[in-house]
């Protein structure tokens, strides 16, 4: 069986958008465990651009299973250890970029990454890294003692978007989540996927979890349109 873990950030972004409280990311998250998510993933940027500190506070009193995903660095390590989500996962983070663009660079942030994994695996918490399909970044994952990878599908879901061969992207994936389950790592996966990457990655028998933001809250916006309508035009006619 595999997991979804339905990430609410984009909820948080319509909502700043107005600096006013709806859409509400708790609601939202509530409302997707309701309808069969398995957990919900927040990233806690440092610029704050969509999910707020009061968002996870709120998230965190609840038994919503919460992956909060967090930069590699000692503050954010704080803050997680004190609002003790079930999971964490370590992403790169740029304040520039519009999305995490890439995965970790696990060489050159080793000794700190290998610090705060031991300091959230000694409390319990589940932690990942968001790495790029390669087997080096695989061996590294298991020598900094992370529980899980959550490798970055970026690439093969703009390949498949823009029609282009992604065989080979593809076969990266295949060959390292094989890899990581045999070295006892548990697989996830996520970024830029829709209904038709998950498709595909759902063929891959060693993926346990798929993360999933932009895409769902997007076409949930054109999904539940109608019954919007319908209400705004019922008071109309009032
Ligand atoms: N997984 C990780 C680690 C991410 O950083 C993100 C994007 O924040 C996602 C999954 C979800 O990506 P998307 O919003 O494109 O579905």
């Amino acid at each position: 069986m595999k997991n979804l873990g339905v990430n609410v950030d984009h909820v948080g972004t319509l909502r700043n958008a107005r600096g006013e409280k709806h859409p509400d990311p708790l609601l939202v998250a509530k409302q997707a465990i309701n309808f069969g998510a398995d957990s919900i993933t927040i990233h806690l940027r440092e610029d704050r651009r969509h999910i707020k500190d009061e968002d996870l506070i709120k998230l965190s009193k609840t038994k919503i299973p919460l992956n909060l995903e967090i930069a590699c660095n000692y503050k954010m390590m704080k803050i997680a250890l004190k609002y003790n989500p079930n999971f964490v996962c370590l992403v790169p983070e740029k304040r520039e970029e519009l999305t995490t663009e890439g995965g970790l660079n696990l060489i050159k942030n080793y000794k700190k990454i290998k610090f705060i994994i031991k300091k959230l695996n000694k409390k319990k918490i589940r932690t990942s890294l968001f790495i790029n399909p390669t087997i080096k970044d695989i061996k590294y994952s298991k020598k900094i003692n992370s529980n899980c990878i959550e490798i970055h599908t970026g690439k093969l879901s703009s390949l498949i978007k823009e029609k282009k061969n992604y065989k080979n992207e593809l076969n990266k994936i295949k060959n390292c989540a094989k890899f990581a389950k045999a070295l006892g790592l548990e697989v996830h996966a996520g970024h830029g996927m829709d209904y038709k990457t998950t498709q595909i990655l759902a063929k891959i028998s060693e993926i346990k979890e798929f993360n999933i933001g932009h895409f769902i809250i997007g076409e949930a916006i054109s999904v539940g349109l109608k019954e919007v309508i319908r209400k705004i035009k019922k008071s109309i006619k009032k």
